[in-house]
């Protein structure tokens, strides 16, 4: 079953809201609206997302992602369709009852990862517990458990001035994860940070997710951090969901020009990886074995060997097979970078 559904949830700014999503249902565009001063922010989208996945919904700015990650979380009320989590509906659920499963089950992560500068890193890192009230030794025993999974571990009685910037970024990430809650939303959680601590910041939440395997919607208006990080990627356009698929499917099978035109720049051989594109099942005559994760540029130099690639599965055991001809077929109209890195 999957944690988190999304079904024909549409959201409606202006008089008439109802009205007006009969009017799209019955194929009104979303400028003939705005001419009334109606703004459709989310359009029948749907979609679901698994235990342990990182979903992520790109698009450029007003294209509807904050508005519909505010539905996730009830938050905003949909004009029209329906959210479940864990097979409940949000939408049904008495405004009591809606503040028990926020509470517990569903944390938002704001923006900004700024620190209380007269708190301790433990402190801050707490925080979040803290507000749900969480009593002190067992909000202070996570918030340490989850500064050590951040690298951070000996700098729990510190002050965060006395911590680089990327650190302090860390100890804001770690105290997103420190709660309990299955279901973190994230709205362009590292939009604001440069770009090399951003990086740092998608390694270690893709590293923090290994072990923790929470369940993740993560916004962003980035194409290349939508790459990186989503499992699953949404991507949405003048409040409709125009695409939902991997990052191999958005690259090698764009769903229409426009999402087309938003991937010409991507170096999809940094993207795609191994286990993205290998043919499951077993292997013979493979000289090299490689991790899932490794990019296909990496790929380049043993298949000029002649030879197909081995990949390693979570379980340490072969999980598939990459070939020459199924690195070309991924990276589509690219074949001369093979040659070029071999
Ligand atoms: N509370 C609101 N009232 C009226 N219009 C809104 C409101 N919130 C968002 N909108 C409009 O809905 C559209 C989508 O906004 P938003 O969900 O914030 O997009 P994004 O997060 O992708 O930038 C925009 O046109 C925005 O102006
Ligand atoms: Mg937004």
């Amino acid at each position: 079953m999957s944690r988190l559904k999304a079904e024909h949830l549409y959201k409606v700014f202006g008089r008439r809201p109802e009205a007006a999503v009969k009017r799209l249902e019955g194929g009104a565009s979303r400028d003939e609206l705005r001419a009334d001063g109606t703004t459709a922010a989310v359009i029948d989208a749907s979609f679901e997302v698994q235990a342990g996945e990182i979903f992520v919904v790109m698009g450029l700015s007003g294209s509807g992602k904050s508005t519909l990650l505010r539905m996730l979380n009830g938050l905003l009320d949909p004009t029209s369709g329906s959210v479940c989590y864990d097979g409940r509906d949000l939408t049904a659920l008495t405004p009591r009852e809606l503040r028990d499963v926020r509470s517990r089950n569903i944390s938002m992560v704001f923006q900004h990862f700024a620190l209380f500068p007269h708190r301790s890193v433990l402190e801050n890192a707490a925080y979040g517990l803290e507000v749900r009230g969480v009593p002190r030794v067992e909000r202070e025993r996570r918030a340490a458990e989850a500064l050590e999974l951040a690298g951070l571990a000996g700098w729990e009685r510190s002050w965060p001035d006395e911590l680089s910037g990327g650190m302090q970024q860390r100890v804001g990430l770690a105290r997103a994860l420190a709660t309990d809650a299955d279901l973190l939303l994230m709205d362009e959680s590292f939009s604001a940070l440069d770009p090399l601590i951003r990086r740092d910041m998608q390694d270690q939440l893709l590293d923090l997710q290994k072990r923790l395997k929470k369940t993740i919607v993560f916004i962003t208006h980035d194409l290349n951090e939508a790459m990186r990080l989503g499992d699953r990627i949404a991507v949405m356009r003048d409040g409709r969901i125009v695409q939902n698929g991997t990052a191999e499917d958005i690259l090698v099978r764009p769903a229409n020009d426009y999402v087309a035109s938003f991937i010409q720049d991507v170096d999809r051989s940094r993207v795609l990886t191994a286990g993205s594109v290998m043919t499951e099942g077993a292997v013979d005559a493979a000289t090299t074995t490689v991790g899932a994760d490794t990019p296909l540029a990496d790929l380049f130099g043993p298949l000029a060997q002649g030879t197909p690639v081995a990949v390693r599965g979570d379980d340490g055991g072969i999980a598939g097979v990459v070939t020459r001809e199924r690195l070309l077929a991924a990276l589509g109209e690219q074949p001369a970078e093979v040659t070029a890195g071999a």
